[in-house]
């Protein structure tokens, strides 16, 4: 026997897309359901990047979900860019007037998480072979089975937050959807210790031996990755190994690096990737199930937030009688994921070892690297594009 569940909007993945957008659906009185193959501790136990933009805190300000975001997060100022041991600081207060919040997105997760549950957000996680239906109608469904359970949903709308490899995107036929991707190829080896960081900023650094990213947590634990093979494997990293590499990509700043015992270790690929349209009749996709950005420039959480400061102001609006957000949604919410695809594939394709590179693309990187350095034009739209672009 099927049960049958009505709700406003069905969200479809309760990652950080999924949960802020229920959680500024709620603040406005349109209710949902998040769905979620996984269960909350696994959901909160996934480790990702650590860099807000302020446009971000802005967000999880509105939601109501910022207060110990304000109390542990750490403000930074700038951060370095290295190559072969030279460091150029990019002062992105001094360039743009704003600043970025070092805050570990499992923590923004677990705060939102706390939020839903305290609100009464009705949740069905660990479910499966969730499929979409009559998305070109007024009345769309979602089928899924819960505990064994055939299960319906009957809503107004679909939000696909469901990542890369959920199966909203996958509802758009093949003649509609349009996907343009770049596999990066390398990877990166990240760890985290209980060590105080580095240094007190963030630091990229292209080295002949690879990239290296110095990054932390908290004043007591630390971040950092080096670029390792695409199909490398974590069973060929000792703790010694990584330290080793890492000290050498750093340059002489690693002099004073702290090591210990690592934790977290693990090995992920580097792709940039979009998926047009956003928006199929009534199902609008958010975050990972649209695109994903290269780690380089910290994008991924930020873009998904963007991407849902967007959706809920038009499905708001819609319920408030106004659709004209919601009919341009696609299209404006893809024009700025596309300048921020550029910007991750911009710094990714300056801070890396490709192993075909020719002699001279290695030396425009160098190059890259001298004239950001030495032009306060250059630093400054790196440091515009770090601290977040423009909503729309
Ligand atoms: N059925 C139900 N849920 C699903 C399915 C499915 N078939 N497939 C995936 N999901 C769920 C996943 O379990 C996950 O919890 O969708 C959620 C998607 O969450 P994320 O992958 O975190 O994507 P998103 O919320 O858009 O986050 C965007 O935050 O995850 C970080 O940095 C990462 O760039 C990413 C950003
Ligand atoms: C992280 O802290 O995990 C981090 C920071 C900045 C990045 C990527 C990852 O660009």
């Amino acid at each position: 026997m099927t049960k049958t569940i009505r709700t406003q909007v069905c969200i479809v993945g309760s990652g950080p897309s999924g949960l802020l957008l229920s959680q500024l659906l709620a603040n406005a009185g349109i209710d949902s359901i998040v769905l979620d193959r996984r269960d909350r501790a696994y959901i909160e136990s996934r480790i990702r990047a650590g860099v807000l933009e302020q446009g971000t805190v802005t967000a999880l300000e509105d939601a109501g979900v910022a207060d110990r975001l304000h109390r542990e997060g750490l403000k930074h100022e700038g951060f370095d860019l290295a190559f072969d041991g030279d460091r150029h600081r990019i002062d992105i207060a001094a360039l743009t007037g704003k600043t970025v919040t070092v805050y570990g997105q499992t923590e923004v997760t677990k705060d939102l998480f706390d939020s839903r549950f305290a609100q009464g957000q009705p949740f069905l996680f660990s479910v499966a072979d969730v499929a979409l239906h009559d998305l070109k109608t007024d009345a769309p469904h979602a089928t899924l089975t819960h505990d064994g359970q055939p299960i319906r949903i009957d809503c107004d709308w679909i939000a696909g937050c469901d990542g890369f490899h959920g199966p909203c995107r996958q509802s758009i036929p093949s003649d509609v959807l349009q996907t343009y991707e770049r596999v990066y190829p390398f990877g990166w080896l990240g760890v985290m210790v209980e060590q105080p960081p580095v240094s007190h900023e963030l630091i990229y650094a292209n080295h002949a031996r690879g990239f290296a990213l110095a990054s932390q947590r908290s004043q007591t634990r630390s971040r950092y990755y080096v670029q390792c093979d695409l199909n490398d494997d974590i069973a060929n990293w000792s703790d010694d190994r990584f330290w080793e590499e890492l000290k050498l990509r750093l340059g002489p700043v690693a002099d004073d690096l702290q090591t210990g015992e690592s934790f977290e270790k693990s090995i992920a690929p580097l792709r940039s990737f979009v998926a047009e349209p956003m928006r199929y009749g009534r199902m609008c996709l958010a975050g990972d199930a649209a695109h994903i950005v290269p780690p380089t420039g910290a994008k991924g959480l930020n873009l998904a937030v963007a991407d849902i400061r967007l959706l809920s102001r038009a499905l708001i609006a819609h319920y408030g009688g106004n659709g004209t957000h919601i009919d341009t949604y696609s299209e404006t919410v893809l024009r700025r994921v596309w300048k921020v695809e550029r910007f991750s594939w911009q710094l990714s394709t300056l801070m890396h070892q490709f192993p075909d590179a020719s002699p001279f693309e290695k030396r425009m990187q160098r190059a890259e690297f001298d004239y950001i350095a030495s032009s306060e034009a250059a630093s400054r739209t790196i440091a515009e594009n770090y601290v977040g672009l423009p909503l729309d």
